[in-house]
């Protein structure tokens, strides 16, 4: 089956994209049905193979180099975290051209890269996410909320609304950080969330769909170091003190329940695909509130999606390749 592994992309996640794409590759190098082409896209939606050398898709489903020689895609696999993989652009395309492709389609993937529109449906679907103000514009009415928020929370979280891997994600005490995190979340983004800052347990499952069921594993937990919170130099920085277990500790039975059925509710109801990684927090008081839904979570050697899918007993290779042959056969 001829598939073409789409990396990097125009987003700030270019580069752990293609981190998760050495590990997809890793993977289906075991399946001898499975021929694997690597292209990277840039900024500009170019592809370019290992060498440096342009190919073009094309509406029908050829993959060319420079000299026209054409090769059939049969199943596209898009690992780009951010823009134009997790936020469905690409997806889009695929569906046009009616290729095959591995994760959630273009407006699954659109409500969830959004951290304004999945509080939305969170809200719309009965779970319980945490407490925000919702920012249009970086402009005095505007500020005002977001002054408000700080001075009710004492602390908050300012985001910006359309980025991963805790890129435009900053913890905010006082009004001077407030004005700077604002400014910079709007440089990246034309909406931006203040979020209530809460004392937290991270929690995360995986669910992804495993010989036509849906999977949804217990919930592991991500440790950042208490004296910051889980930032893109924790989660893949050399030397990060971040600390993950595949599966959390101490959990009662109630908690385990709420966590798995806010997990499926999300899947079915966001109407998710072949995978994704589920995150929670739990507060000190037991509250627990579903933080994000990430369509095309990371599969770096920090992540914990494929830890979590292999702990249920699964193998992460025969997962993939069953997924690419039951969508082409
Ligand atoms: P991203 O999509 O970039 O991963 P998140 O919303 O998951 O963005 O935020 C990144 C990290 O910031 C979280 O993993 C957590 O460590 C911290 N964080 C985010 N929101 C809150 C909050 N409301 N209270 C406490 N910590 C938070
Ligand atoms: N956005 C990163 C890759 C993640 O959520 O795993
Ligand atoms: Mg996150």
């Amino acid at each position: 089956i001829s598939t073409l592994l789409i990396c990097g992309g125009g987003g700030s996640e270019h580069e752990v994209s293609l981190r998760t794409a050495d590990f997809i590759e890793r993977q289906l190098r075991q399946a001898e049905d499975i021929a694997l082409v690597r292209v990277e896209m840039d900024g500009n939606g170019r592809l370019t193979d290992r060498n440096g050398g342009v190919r073009q898709l094309s509406q029908d489903r050829m993959l060319r180099d420079e000299n026209g020689e054409a090769w059939e895609v049969q199943y596209v696999i898009p690992s780009i975290h951010g823009y134009p993989g997790e936020t469905g652009d690409l997806q889009s395309l695929l569906e046009l051209y009616g290729i095959p492709y591995y994760g959630c389609g273009p407006e699954a993937s659109k409500n969830c890269f959004n951290k304004i529109t999945t509080k939305l449906w969170l809200s719309a679907l009965g779970i319980d996410n945490t407490p925000y103000q919702f920012l249009c514009s970086n402009e005095a009415e505007e500020i005002g909320k977001a002054s408000m928020a700080l001075q009710e929370w004492g602390q908050v979280f300012v985001k910006a609304s359309n980025q991963g891997s805790s890129v435009g994600c900053y913890k905010v005490s006082s009004a001077e950080e407030l004005d700077a995190a604002l400014a910079q979340a709007f440089a990246l983004s034309p909406y931006v969330l203040v979020e209530k800052s809460l004392t937290v347990r991270e929690l995360e499952v995986a669910a992804y769909n495993y010989e036509g069921e849906l999977v949804i594993t217990p919930p592991g937990e991500v440790c950042a170091p208490a004296d910051t919170f889980y930032s893109y130099e924790e989660k893949y920085a050399e030397g990060s003190r971040a600390v993950t277990h595949v599966e959390a500790r101490g959990l009662s039975d109630a908690q385990l329940g709420w966590i798995k059925e806010a997990s499926r509710r999300a899947f079915v109801g966001l109407q998710l695909k072949d995978l994704s990684r589920i995150d929670f927090f739990l507060t000190d008081d037991g509250e627990i509130y579903l933080n994000e839904v990430n369509t095309f979570p990371g599969m770096t050697s920090i992540s914990m999606f494929p830890k979590m899918l292999e702990n249920a007993g699964h193998d992460f290779s025969h997962y993939l390749a069953s997924l690419i042959r039951a969508a082409v056969s």
